[in-house]
């Protein structure tokens, strides 16, 4: 991908230090200019070519829902990463811990090696240049918390966020707010920031002279109130297991599936299947983290952005479905490269992994992290009344 623009990095300039030098009298500025120039190019170059990691491991990674131009919405409502007011309000280690945990129980899988993603930190840092090559320079905001009342805050929320950002248990068509990861990461003032400014070139509109000021305290504190504890940090890898048996009831008949327009398979029909025992390989397509956390029994975790493992499934004309979380472009990609490859019986698992475990079928996984599908903890109490909120589970960043 070609560099569309310099951002407004804050490399010096060669020039600009040695007009500060030599007005200082110290150094022979006609000397030093050569070095003092190397040394700016060479940061550019190394600026330049951190870039171009960072494009390219978002083209392969993320742009998938966040489309090419990271604006957002190629797939499962994911959001802009490049806004205005989100490059201005988010720091380097807001997004960098985004893509590192993801958002456990959406869409957003966790990218970093120590959740089982394919990212060490060097491209997380590479892939948060590239995003914020487009931006403003960051404010910084208050690490003080917004103190208002969560249960005035609540009113305001069912008034005039619910319908976008949907319920504390369900997602609307906007990020989801009570996530455990987003709360544990946000401060209050990079809340309230996003509920005065909006996020331009998005649905998020600016709810300044729209609401009070104190109404948008009180419903930074009622988000405040829904924080959990996201899940605990790892120290080491988890192993992905061996790919081991790839087809379920080796044994068993072959299925008969009609597929929706050539491609997808209903859910139904697929735990049908598995119940009367015939034979299938099931893909998820989705970041090998996810699959970690919960899978369908006996499926293979080939992630979209990687198929070596194609290899090894038969060619015999065994049924092979894939499924992702969003719910068709991941698998979408996948099937696409089956097809390709030469497989003759390939399908799209229809509704995806979401609606699997909506529907109680069987999944698998890490019990100790909250997993794709499973509702966030209820809440346990009534948002407390009076002033601020309830206290902080979670640890603060300092800054947003
Ligand atoms: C399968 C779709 C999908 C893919 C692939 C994906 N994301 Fe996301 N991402 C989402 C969704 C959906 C959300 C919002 C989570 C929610 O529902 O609340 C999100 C949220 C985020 C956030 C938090 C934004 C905020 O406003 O707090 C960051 C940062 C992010 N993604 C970065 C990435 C990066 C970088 C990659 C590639 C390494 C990536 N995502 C890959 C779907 C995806
Ligand atoms: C018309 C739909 C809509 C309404 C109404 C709305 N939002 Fe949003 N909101 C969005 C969308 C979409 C995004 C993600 C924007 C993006 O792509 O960056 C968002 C983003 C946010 C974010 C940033 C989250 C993050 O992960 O970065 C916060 C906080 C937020 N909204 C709070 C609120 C609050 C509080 C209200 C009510 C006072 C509200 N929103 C009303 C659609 C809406």
């Amino acid at each position: 991908m070609r560099r569309v623009k310099h951002g407004k990095r804050a490399i010096p300039s060669g020039a600009a230090c040695l007009v500060a030098l030599a007005a200082a009298g110290c150094i022979d500025s006609k000397q030093e200019a050569p070095r003092e120039k190397a040394i700016a190019e060479s940061a550019a170059h190394a600026a330049d070519q951190r870039f171009e990691a960072g494009a390219a491991a978002f083209a392969r990674y993320c742009a998938l829902c966040h489309a090419a131009d990271a604006t957002g919405y190629a797939a499962d409502h994911a959001p802009s990463l490049v806004s205005t007011t989100f490059l201005a309000s988010a720091s380097d280690e807001y997004i960098s811990r985004g893509i590192r945990e993801g958002r456990p129980g959406t869409a957003m899988a966790g990218y970093g090696k120590l959740r089982g993603g394919p990212l060490d930190d060097d491209e997380v840092a590479a892939i948060v240049a590239f995003l914020r090559d487009r931006g403003p320079v960051r404010e910084r905001l208050s690490p003080k918390p917004v103190s208002g009342d969560a249960t005035l805050g609540a009113a305001v929320y069912t008034a005039n966020c619910q319908r976008c950002h949907g319920t504390r248990t369900d997602r609307g068509d906007a990020v989801h707010l009570a996530n455990m990861s987003l709360l544990a990461a946000a401060s209050d003032s990079f809340l309230r920031y996003a509920v005065v400014h909006g996020r331009p070139g998005t649905p998020m509109p600016s709810f300044q002279g729209v609401l009070g000021e104190d109404e948008i305290d009180n419903v930074v504190a009622m988000l405040r109130s829904w924080a959990t504890p996201p899940p605990p940090e790892r120290t080491a890898p988890p192993e992905l297991p061996p790919l081991g048996e790839v087809v379920i009831n080796p044994k068993g008949p072959n299925p008969e599936f009609t597929l929706r327009e050539d491609r997808f398979v209903p859910i139904e029909d697929v735990k049908k299947a598995l119940d009367a025992k015939k034979r299938i390989v099931i893909i998820d397509a989705r970041a090998t983290s996810d699959w970690l956390v919960m899978h369908i029994p006996g499926s293979i975790s080939v992630p979209y952005y990687g198929f070596s493992r194609l290899d090894q499934l038969p060619k015999d004309g065994t049924w092979i479905t894939a499924y992702c979380a969003c719910p068709h472009h991941a698998s979408g990609v996948v099937v696409d490269e089956l097809r390709k490859r030469g497989f003759t019986h390939t399908a799209v698992l229809d509704e995806g992994i979401l609606e699997w475990k909506k529907r109680a079928y069987p999944t698998i996984g890490d019990p100790s992290v909250a997993d794709a599908g499973a509702p966030p903890p209820a809440p346990v109490l009534a948002p407390m009344p009076g002033a601020i909120t309830t206290p902080r589970l979670v640890q603060h960043l300092g800054e947003p």
